[in-house]
């Protein structure tokens, strides 16, 4: 992320003798007018431009509470989440940029983004299907990491408005892209449901066996993006095990027990109440950043998690088909740069993720829940990011 602080700054400078007409989003709004919410989100024409000769844009998913997300095709990226508060006021819980430059200049954040062919570590970037090795790109220590480089968080999708809440996006991610085998056709539907859910659904099939795992890296702040640390929120994972790592952030293979340890969420408890604890794996990780186990490790839609703010009052719960789901505290964030929604500059442990999945390193692990398909079959998982006021 340092490296490319001097392109950061470069960019900001750019953009800022850029945007004296460009208007600049604001976290929260005392109206729940239409209007005054469109002014929390950035505006479209910081979205429309040719990237890799296709058009990128912003598309506004609504529901019928009024409430408003936004989406760039390029990277899949939620950019803004438009909620009520415990007091009615509208809160933006998604951290994100003003333009779409700022997302293509990031590196090693992956702000909102879809990810993938691979979410998540693959150890010494490479695996075998079938007795062929693959090599991929180690863009994280050796480890390959949340797709490569030029991961579907780069790229510009295909995207379709089904209707005001559905918004469609496909990527055909070439035979050998980024070192992974066959042409992958990845579907991946958002859509914004009546009782407040952003429901993200995907599919995959490919015409050669490859590994696929995908999910959304939107970093999340339930104070509302831009107004603080993420340390009092009060966070519930049903997961009563979790795959401990190694110093490369490699799952060791072991699922260990929760029991007896800070990664003990099977109570709702404060996030930053055992951050700083003395513990192996608290300091692997520079805090929260591991994949739980999700009790009913099956397909099934369950409830994963649920977080929320006491500040705001706002909750989210997160359902999914998947077996694990990565809790990852901002530990990596640096907050040097100042293209945040607004202007902002978002520091250490500003925003959470909870980015459903299989498990890290499943390729090499075969123990694990298998994340391979092959021709003929098709990958097909749900999540679901509900949000409501905590009673
Ligand atoms: C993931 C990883 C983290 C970190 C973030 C992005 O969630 O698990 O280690 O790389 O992405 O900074």
């Amino acid at each position: 992320m340092k490296t490319n602080l001097v392109l950061f700054l470069a960019a900001g400078i750019l953009s800022l003798s850029a945007c004296d007409s460009s208007q600049t989003a604001s976290t929260t709004s005392d109206s729940t007018s239409t209007d005054s919410i469109s002014n929390m989100i950035p505006s479209k024409a910081n979205y429309q431009d040719t990237i890799d000769g296709k058009q990128t844009d912003l598309f506004i998913l609504k529901n019928s509470n009024n409430m408003q997300v936004a989406i760039t095709n390029y990277g899949g990226r939620v950019v803004s989440i438009i909620v009520p508060d415990k007091d009615g006021k509208m809160t933006d819980v998604a951290l994100g940029y003003e333009k779409v430059s700022n997302y293509q200049n990031e590196e090693g954040v992956y702000f909102g983004a879809l990810i993938g062919r691979y979410g998540n570590r693959i150890g010494d970037a490479k695996f075998k299907i079938d007795g062929a090795e693959y090599k991929l790109a180690a863009n994280n220590g050796p480890a390959a990491l949340h797709g490569g480089p030029t991961g579907f968080h780069t790229r510009v999708w295909d995207a379709k408005m089904l209707n005001d809440y559905t918004l469609e996006l496909t990527y055909v991610s070439k035979d050998g892209e980024e070192g992974y085998p066959g042409n992958l056709t990845t579907t991946v539907v958002y859509s914004l449901t009546d009782d407040n859910g952003l429901k993200i659904d995907y599919t995959a099939t490919t015409d050669k066996a490859t590994v696929v795992n995908l999910t959304n890296h939107t970093y999340f702040n339930l104070n509302g993006e831009g107004n603080g640390d993420i340390n009092n929120h009060i966070l519930k994972i049903n997961a009563a095990k979790y795959t401990p790592v190694d110093a490369a952030l490699i799952p060791t293979g072991e699922l260990k027990d929760v029991a007896g340890t800070p990664f003990d969420f099977t109570k709702a408890t404060v996030v930053g109440e055992r951050v700083e604890a003395k513990d192996e794996q608290l300091k692997l990780g520079k805090g929260y950043d591991h994949n739980f186990v999700l009790t009913n490790a099956d397909t099934a839609m369950k409830q994963a998690a649920v977080i929320s703010s006491p500040v705001t009052g706002i909750s989210m719960e997160v359902l999914t088909t998947e077996p694990g789901i990565q809790f990852y505290g901002g530990n990596f964030m640096e907050g040097v740069d100042k293209f945040g929604k607004g202007g902002k500059a978002y520091p250490f442990r500003t925003g959470f993720c909870l980015e459903t999945q299989h498990f890290p390193d499943s390729p090499n692990k075969p123990a694990f829940p298998t994340t391979t398909l092959k021709p003929g079959e098709t990958y097909k998982t749900t999540t679901i990011y509900k949000f409501a006021i905590q009673q």
